[in-house]
């Protein structure tokens, strides 16, 4: 199996169009890399491939990995897109997957209704783009051998249907992990979760790679930093610092590590950070663009 990030960071970017904090400053000025939003790809064999959540910055990613592009004309080497919640930096690409070119769009029944609750979605032409409803924890095959299972873990609804009150430890069809497998390895792809339950930590331990959401080091960053008003489990997502946090909950499993969907405020970017040190020191590695894990 291999999996190919596409966009290692949150939604927004780094950096993000209206930040001015010190890594997208520094991103900006070419001191930090940047990284585009939250995007995998994964393959069985090379060839066929899957995207595992659809960023804004989708058109750019499918243009920077060769892998990604036409064989021919009008063709494309995805042969499916996979979602796993209905937030912006997740869904927004499809738009850019417009162009007639069939593929499958697997998600859960709660996460198909917000694209069909969302009329502009319907540019994805339902005799090309089969809309393809997930049950939690039933494997499928995402292309020919290679499965997956999506499974509910803790989150909320996304961002632009809260309302007044939100449930931020909803487990349900809202916010799913996925679980990848070609029959020999096995990756597990959870770019939001709001906390670990032991449930969670016991079916990860079959786990050879984890890719875990890494938005936020500390649940005040963007309080602290004067970017935002939310802390991060407000957010839906656990911090990777602290008692309660990533680290020390996920501590424990025996597979491969690596964080993605991290903030453009996490201090866990800079390579040269305490931050970036204290993970390594844990058996973590930080994504960026480009990163290829191969299984
Ligand atoms: C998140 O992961 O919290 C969302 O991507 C927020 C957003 O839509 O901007
Ligand atoms: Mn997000
Ligand atoms: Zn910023």
């Amino acid at each position: 199996m291999k999996i190919v990030v596409l966009g290692a960071a949150a939604g927004g970017g780094l950096p993000q169009w209206n930040c001015g904090c010190v890594n997208c400053n520094d991103a900006r000025a070419g001191r930090l890399r940047s990284s585009g939003q939250s995007s995998l790809a994964v393959s069985a064999d090379g060839s066929r491939w899957s995207i595992l959540n659809a960023s804004p910055d989708i058109r750019q990613q499918m243009q920077d990995r060769p892998v990604l592009h036409p064989q021919g004309l009008r063709d494309s080497p995805v042969a499916s897109v996979l979602v796993t919640n209905g937030d912006i930096d997740h869904i927004a690409g499809l738009l850019s997957l417009r162009e007639q070119t069939p593929f499958d769009l697997f998600a859960t029944a709660g996460i198909h209704e917000v694209l069909e609750g969302n009329r502009i979605f319907d540019a994805l032409a339902r005799d090309k783009v089969a809309r393809c409803r997930v049950a939690l924890d039933t494997p499928f095959a995402l292309h020919d051998g290679l499965d997956a299972m999506l499974f509910a873990v803790p989150g909320k609804v996304p961002l632009f249907m809260e309302g007044e009150t939100v449930d931020t430890g909803l487990i349900g069809e809202q916010t799913v992990g996925v679980r990848l497998s070609d029959g020999r390895s096995t990756a597990y792809y959870i770019p939001g979760c709001a906390h670990v339950p032991d449930d969670l930590l016991d079916r990860l331990s079959d786990a050879d790679h984890l890719l875990f959401d890494g938005t936020l080091w500390d649940d005040d960053e963007m309080i602290r930093s004067g970017t935002g008003i939310k802390t991060g489990r407000r957010m839906g997502h656990i911090p990777i610092s602290g008692p309660d946090g990533s680290m020390v909950r996920l501590t424990g499993l025996a597979a491969n590590k690596t964080y993605i969907h991290i903030n453009n405020t996490n201090p866990v970017w800079r390579e040269d950070g305490a931050e970036r040190a204290e993970v390594a020191r844990q058996g973590w590695q930080v994504a960026h663009d480009g990163l290829e894990i191969v299984l």
